[in-house]
């Protein structure tokens, strides 16, 4: 078995917690499951005209998520929602109309942020987006994170014992998700 996951930050900060986190969770995978950072940055914003000619980045994006048996998103909040670098990759994947490359593929949803509700909030608005994909996300356990100093480690390993504990039965949970839509 081999379980190729495509990783969406939705941060392009170069400090960025959620980019932490992503290589932190990759490293805590289940066997036979590798997980490949997918680009956002350096595409254009969409606009439906280009549907016909996409550029090479959008065309790598799709060819990345058809490439993969699974979706890890880890992004923060912006303004109570996902930030707009991400809805411009969910809306490049999604076209042209009837070709979305989102379809079926089963997806986990975290993210890291400074406030305490630890972007809950973004990541229902993420849900909604990603269920209007047909993209079916693991319900449980949610994975609200809040940054505070101590949280990663030197080595970019989860400081405290808790939240790394949780953190592998998370992405226990998501690679047992991950299995469970094999050939669906
Ligand atoms: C934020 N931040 C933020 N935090 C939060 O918990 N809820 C929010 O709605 C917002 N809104 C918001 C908007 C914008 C434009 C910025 C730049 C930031 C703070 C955010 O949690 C913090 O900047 C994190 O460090 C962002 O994640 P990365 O870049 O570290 O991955």
């Amino acid at each position: 078995d081999s379980f190729r996951i495509a990783v969406f930050v939705g941060s392009l900060r170069r400090e960025s917690y959620n980019h932490q986190l992503a290589l932190a969770l990759a490293g805590m995978g289940a066997p036979g499951f590798s997980f490949e950072p997918s680009r956002i940055d350096d595409l254009p914003m969409y606009n439906q005209d280009d549907d016909a000619h996409p550029s090479e980045p959008v065309r790598r994006l799709k060819d990345e998520i058809a490439h993969a048996q699974g979706l890890l998103f880890v992004t923060p909040e912006y303004n109570r929602s996902i930030p707009g670098v991400l809805k411009n990759a969910l809306d490049h994947g999604s076209r042209p109309y009837g070709q979305s490359a989102w379809a079926g593929k089963p997806g986990g949803v975290i993210g890291i942020s400074v406030g305490a509700i630890g972007t809950a909030v973004a990541q229902q608005h993420l849900r909604t987006v990603l269920a209007y994909l047909d993209v079916p996300t693991l319900g449980q356990p949610e994975g609200y994170l809040q940054h505070k100093p101590g949280f990663f480690a030197p080595d970019g390993g989860i400081g405290p014992d808790d939240t790394r504990q949780f953190l592998q039965g998370w992405m226990a949970e998501f690679c047992a998700f991950v299995r469970l839509h094999e050939g669906v």
